[in-house]
């Protein structure tokens, strides 16, 4: 291999067509005249071109179609020729230098052209040279070098992560890996899972137990997942009336003032709350307004003055203190009632966690459009976050999360786009550059991914995700496969 050209921070490198470069590898260019590696990583790849090369392909095939058996070459020289045409150019992103050891992310030298030696570096070595010794290891899949792929937990603890990509790519099985990883490692973890999928992960195919299974917590809202008012409190409530039920600004007023009433008695129970708007002072239009509200609380069925029922994450989460996933099954919900739910936890755990009354939170957020208020978004990532709730977006409409987070995300898991729009935005609201974005992930197979960010050690790497063994769930439903289940039977 040789170094053919540089522009800006992008290399191009000949190869022999002998020379197998996987798109996406490493490849690094050692220069010992000044004792400096560069890394580069190849993002696509061309022929030579020339017009040269385009009159002999044409003539080739016009000299064997003709005249098919009277090859006569002993000097070889349509294999030297057939070689040339197969040369390929490398376009390669410069990632960073070695020099002395250490690893700089960017680079400001030009390797020799001629004194150069370049070799396809393995991920992994790549990796320990760059993080050197992590602890907290998993493995999630394997590189296309073929060897097993790690990211360290630590990695993951404290940041902002994004799965992305189209339809049944396999987003949320790679989700589900990491929460079990995680949880297997003793964090504590809360899905919200549109799908009412993840519930397979406590079970292997075969049936029997995976390592969580008995850290693991499926809620269901109005079911088992159901709140007091007096544990959720007063900005809570305030927060649903007027963010989730569109109460006006003068039924707000009168609520809080109920609210506070009932809670200086000592009394702020669904039932009193009923009474105290039946015998309230006020206009009628009002009470009205306020009943509407309060029947919209009741018809959620989230909410009872029964305390054995209820819901306490503090208690919770001290009867699992080896770890949890506590998994809120949001599928076959209203809107209205997911929308309260999130509203309800997402409040509870800042509350919690700002007073320091639990530990940091993961929380995996699946299709979040669907219950995430606007202003959470930004919250999320900073307020919270500060708090300590780290949150995993997945979703296969990249365009739902406000550009604004990709830039603030320390890890994105990248699958395959055939969209245009999709992965032109997500490449531009990304922190790899645009070029190798487009290039890979237009290529990418199913259950492949691009990870970028922290965990790949800011070096976009392409990973095949392990097949783990817990049942899948997540499958859409046929109508075909179900009718020919019934015929066969
Ligand atoms: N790495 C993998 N190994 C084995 N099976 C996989 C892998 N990734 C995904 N699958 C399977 O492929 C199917 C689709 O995967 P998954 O449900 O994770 O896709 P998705 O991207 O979340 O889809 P959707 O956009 O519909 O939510 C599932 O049946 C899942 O078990
Ligand atoms: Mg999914």
């Amino acid at each position: 291999m040789r170094i053919v050209s540089k522009k800006d921070d992008e290399i191009v490198v000949l190869a022999l067509p002998s020379e197998d470069i996987p798109k996406g590898g490493y490849l690094v260019i050692d220069d010992t005249s000044v004792n400096k590696e560069m890394v580069v990583q190849v993002y696509d790849e061309t022929y030579l071109d020339s017009s040269s090369f385009l009159d002999e392909i044409v003539r080739d095939e016009v000299i064997k179609s003709s005249a098919p058996s009277t090859e006569n070459d002993p000097l070889q020289i349509s294999a030297l020729s057939y070689m040339l045409m197969d040369m390929r150019f490398l376009k390669c992103k410069i990632r960073g230098t070695f020099q002395d050891g250490h690893f700089i992310p960017i680079s400001t030298w030009l390797p020799s052209r001629t004194s150069s030696k370049i070799r396809l570096v393995k991920v992994n070595e790549l990796y320990s040279k760059i993080l050197g010794r992590t602890d907290l290891n998993v493995a999630i899949g394997t590189t296309t070098d073929g060897q097993p792929y790690h990211i360290s937990l630590n990695n993951l603890d404290g940041q902002l992560n994004i799965i992305t990509g189209k339809k049944e790519s396999g987003k949320s099985h790679l989700s589900k890996i990491l929460v079990s990883k995680l949880v297997e490692n003793g964090a504590y973890v809360i899905v919200f899972d549109i799908n009412n999928e993840y519930a397979g992960i406590v079970k292997k195919t075969d049936g029997s137990e995976t390592a969580i299974s008995r850290k693991f917590l499926r809620m269901k809202p109005s079911e088992n997942l159901i709140f007091s008012l007096e544990y959720i409190g007063k900005r809570t409530l305030v927060n649903v009336l007027q963010n989730v039920l569109d109460t006006p600004g003068v039924t707000l007023r009168e609520f809080i003032r109920i609210i506070d009433d009932l809670q200086s008695k000592g009394c702020l129970t669904i039932k009193e709350l009923g009474e105290a708007i039946q015998n309230w002072k006020c206009n009628e239009f009002v009470r009205d307004a306020l009943f509407t509200r309060y029947y919209s609380l009741l018809s959620s069925k989230l909410f009872s003055d029964d305390l054995e029922d209820t819901f306490d994450v503090e208690k919770v989460l001290r009867q699992f203190h080896e770890g949890l996933a506590l998994v809120i099954q949001l599928g076959n919900t209203s809107p209205l009632t997911r929308k309260i739910v999130v509203e309800a936890l997402l409040n509870k755990l800042c509350d919690l966690l700002e007073s320091g009354r639990i530990p940091p939170i993961f929380l995996f957020a699946e299709e979040a459009h669907l219950y995430l208020r606007d202003t959470y978004w930004d919250d999320i990532v900073t307020r919270m976050r500060h708090y300590g709730v780290f949150t995993t977006f997945i979703t296969n409409q990249p365009d739902a999360i406000p550009n604004g987070i990709y830039r603030q995300a320390d890890n994105i898991f990248l699958y395959n786009f055939v969209n245009t729009n999709d992965l032109e935005m997500v490449s531009r609201a990304s922190t790899v550059d645009v070029e190798t974005i487009k290039s890979l992930v237009r290529t990418l197979p199913p259950r492949h991914c691009l990870i970028i960010g922290k965990v790949a050690a800011s070096m976009p790497t392409l990973v095949k995700v392990a097949s783990l063994d817990f049942q899948a769930m997540g499958e859409t439903k046929r109508f075909f496969k179900n009718r020919l289940a019934v015929v066969m039977h």
